[in-house]
């Protein structure tokens, strides 16, 4: 049994030998924490991720949009993330190197909790604690507060930052959005796009970047949709596995399997929309790969609440490397956003109610894409004796499918390039590879795991079959070369099972 250390290197290995990410970048100037390339196998599982991901919005009524990611210093003061985007600081008074506050404590005293601590409180634990700093056993500076976001410069003098959240500059649009809906809501409209966060000493790897790529879906409703929304009926009986705040306090952690509409009676959620919104969210995890019991949806405690968020629930799940993780909040955050940019900018951003103006609410789902990416590779990870193997989702592997003539002779290459061709035009991610032995080429298959690989050999010149391997079961079955891109679709689609085609 590897430690969970030895794990984590082993996916950063993996990761680095078959292109999946590489870092901290730049690598060839020692890298700067908290950035990370991806390679191409890493692209491809992010491209894989993110066609799921907005299939599922697009699904659910959600517009994509994209906007800057660089906005004026006036959006985030309106936004709050001036005032309240912060974490909490200590600089060793010996070699100057800072530490968050909180993490710090949680790390040497894992049984402290040190989250929602203000800054004094937190200055008194460090001291109550004698914590020193991990690398020079320097005395610790009192706890200060510090922005998260990262300034820039527009032009020689105006101050703007980097978007740490697309959600705000969602928001932005809010009256040409409203038009668009043609005056009507509920509305919603999601982005894919980059943030940037400039963490303090970040040492998570993956998990803790400063440049990521967040989803964000955003709804835009007033209160009667709140409470009677047109999803909820359909989703009701779903059930969910939820950790509520109540049995956290009580130091529980088994999840309670609870459906939708029984959370909503027992007021774990407080609209129905809100309730929906959990449910599309766990709905896009599961739809990614995850098994069911690495998944599991915990309520914020009231003092870990973003500065906007009336309610929170995130999206963790389970990784080897590093135990539960949280991968996506799902905020209410209220009519807070429009009223504060109401506000900034003197624009009318309410709707009319019964005759009257009313500021929206607004409901979100957020997460950064490089989470569940690196989770994937953790859950995915599987090896004995003989190989190494990656057990993604058909749907979210970033090869699909690869083609291998048994032998590079001409007459076994001719009809496996044509058999390459179809599949690339059926729009399933293929790969053709004729180097070395099919054993080697099914262990590098196996490696960044490709669910099926398609073998021309002799056979297929005399009764035109093919072989498909699966990679989980390593089982083999011949088909007919005229059912291969239909089957395989399927097979990738989760339709038909691998032993049906028999
Ligand atoms: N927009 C919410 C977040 O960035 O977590």
């Amino acid at each position: 049994m590897t430690s969970e250390d030895d794990f984590t290197e082993t996916i950063y290995s993996l990761s680095k030998k078959r292109g999946f990410f590489w870092g901290p970048s730049p690598e060839i100037y020692g890298g700067s924490a908290g950035f990370y390339d991806l390679g191409p196998l890493g692209k491809l599982l992010k491209n894989r991720l993110e066609a799921t991901i907005r299939s599922a919005f697009v699904k659910a009524d959600f517009w994509e949009v994209e906007c800057p990611t660089v906005s004026p210093r006036i959006v985030w003061e309106a936004s709050g993330h001036i005032e309240g985007f912060i974490d909490p600081i200590t600089e060793c008074t010996k070699c100057g190197q800072t530490y968050r506050a909180d993490n710090l404590i949680e790390e040497f005293m894992p049984e402290e909790k040190a989250a929602g601590l203000t800054i004094d409180e937190l200055t008194k634990k460090i001291q109550e604690l004698e914590l020193v700093c991990p690398s020079c056993k320097g005395e610790l500076g009192p706890v200060q507060e510090y922005n998260l976001m990262l300034k820039t410069e527009l032009g020689l003098d105006q101050e703007a930052y980097m978007r740490p959240e697309t959600a705000t500059s969602t928001y932005l649009l809010f009256k040409r959005l409203l038009t668009f809906f043609r005056q009507k809501l509920p509305g919603s409209v999601f982005q894919i796009g980059k943030a940037y966060r400039n963490e303090i000493s970040p040492r998570q790897g993956m998990l803790r970047l400063r440049e990521f790529t967040q989803v964000e879906g955003q709804i835009f409703l007033v209160e009667s949709d709140a409470k009677e929304w047109p999803g909820f009926e359909l989703v009701k009986d779903e059930e969910l596995p939820l950790l509520p705040s109540d049995v956290q306090e009580q130091d529980i952690d088994d999840v309670m399997w609870t459906s939708v509409g029984d959370a909503l009676k027992k007021e774990y959620f407080h609209t129905q929309a809100y309730a929906w919104c959990v449910h599309l969210a766990y709905l896009i995890f599961s739809g990614m790969g995850f098994p069911k019991d690495s998944i599991r949806l915990r309520q914020h405690l009231d003092n870990e609440k973003a500065h906007y968020a009336i309610d929170a629930w995130d999206v963790e799940i389970h990784t080897r490397s590093f135990g539960w993780i949280e991968c996506c909040g799902v905020h209410d955050r209220g009519d807070y956003d429009l009223k504060r940019h109401q506000e900034y900018s003197g624009e009318n951003l309410s709707v009319k109610v019964n005759k009257k103006p009313v500021v929206p609410n607004v409901l979100e789902i957020a997460f950064g894409v490089e989470r569940p990416l690196y989770a994937l590779l953790d859950n995915a990870y599987a090896e004995d004796e003989e190989r190494v193997w990656l057990r993604f989702a058909p749907e979210v592997a970033p090869i699909q499918v690869a083609v291998f003539p048994l032998m590079g002779k001409d007459e076994l290459m001719e009809p496996a390039l044509e058999i390459y061709e179809e599949i690339n035009e059926s729009g399933l991610i293929v790969y053709f590879d004729k180097g070395g032995s099919i054993g080697r080429r099914y262990r590098r298959q196996d490696e960044v795991g490709t669910p099926f690989c398609v073998t021309i050999d002799y056979d297929t010149l005399e009764d035109t079959t093919v072989t498909i391997r699966e990679r989980d079961s390593m089982e083999q079955i011949r088909v007919k070369r005229e059912n291969l891109v239909k089957s395989l679709r399927n097979l990738v689609r989760g339709t038909v099972e691998f032993e049906s085609l028999q």
